[in-house]
């Protein structure tokens, strides 16, 4: 069964379609890349999966259930995670100390307790555990603003991470980084995805970079999906180079 499929998905702001009968699936434990034009729907193609939008018209559903119209929370407790295009963490607490907020929350640990989550070992361990996966463990005790960039988006996406989401989706990722950060922000990606086997939903500028590790890629323009194939078959779609080329001119 397919982890996520979307039918027939509009999303209207006003008068323009930001998705226009949008029809796709992921199956399990692929690595699927979102692209398109600046503008081409590909964060509100995460936001009416994620509940942060309810479609104008159309279905999402996770593992065979009706998503569309739950909220953000329940959506998150079925089991999807997410990170976003712009960082989004607790800017003040050390990398480990965010990555404690977002296990206590998985683990519905109530602020009643939070002065004996100090000694708490499962805790600690599951902390230990996200921290190895997106390679902060030297950085645990850093507070959050002073990390790079880079780190900054990596941390977010072991925060996405705590709630051991089956289903990960990744906004732009990279956002902001060089090509060397990028480069290594993607190989994080691929590193994660084999580990956990997490189903992974990405977006992502750089096309190189998104032709190296997809196992499928879909195409956003102006709202609607006009390709979705293997890397060799979007390569070489018409359609796909000419919205880039029309991007360029
Ligand atoms: N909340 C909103 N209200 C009104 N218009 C919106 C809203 N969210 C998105 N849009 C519009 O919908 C269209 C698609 O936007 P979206 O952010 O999904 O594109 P995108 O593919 O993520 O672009 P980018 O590559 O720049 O991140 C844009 O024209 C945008 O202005
Ligand atoms: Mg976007």
């Amino acid at each position: 069964m397919d982890i996520l499929q979307i039918q027939n998905v509009t999303m209207s702001f006003g008068k323009m379609n930001a998705l226009h009968e949008v029809d796709c699936a992921v199956a399990p434990h692929e690595l699927v890349a979102v692209i398109g034009p600046n503008g081409a729907g590909k964060t509100t193609f995460f936001n009416v999966i994620t509940g942060k939008y309810k479609p104008t018209q159309g279905q999402v559903f996770f593992k065979g259930e009706r998503i569309d119209g739950l909220t953000r929370s329940a959506i998150i407790n079925k089991g999807i995670g997410r990170s976003f295009q712009v960082v989004n963490l607790f800017p003040d607490l050390t990398v480990a100390a965010n990555v404690r907020i977002g296990v206590l929350a998985h683990q519905k640990q109530t602020l009643r307790l939070f002065k004996n989550v100090n000694k708490m070992p499962e805790v600690d361990q599951e902390v230990r555990r996200i921290l190895n996966l997106v390679h902060l463990t030297p950085e645990a005790d850093l507070v959050a603003a002073t990390l790079s960039h880079g780190d900054q988006k990596c941390l977010e996406m072991g925060m996405a991470l705590t709630n051991h989401p089956e289903l990960l989706l990744l906004d732009e990722p990279t956002a902001g980084m060089g090509p060397e950060e990028t480069r290594q922000a993607i190989e994080l990606i691929k590193d994660i995805w084999n580990k956990t086997g997490v189903t992974i939903v990405f977006t992502e500028h750089d096309l190189d970079m998104v032709f190296s590790i997809s196992t499928r890629v879909l195409v956003l323009q102006s709202g609607r999906l006009i390709a979705d194939g293997s890397v060799e078959e979007i390569r070489r779609d018409p359609k796909v180079k000419e919205a880039y080329l029309g991007e360029e001119a």
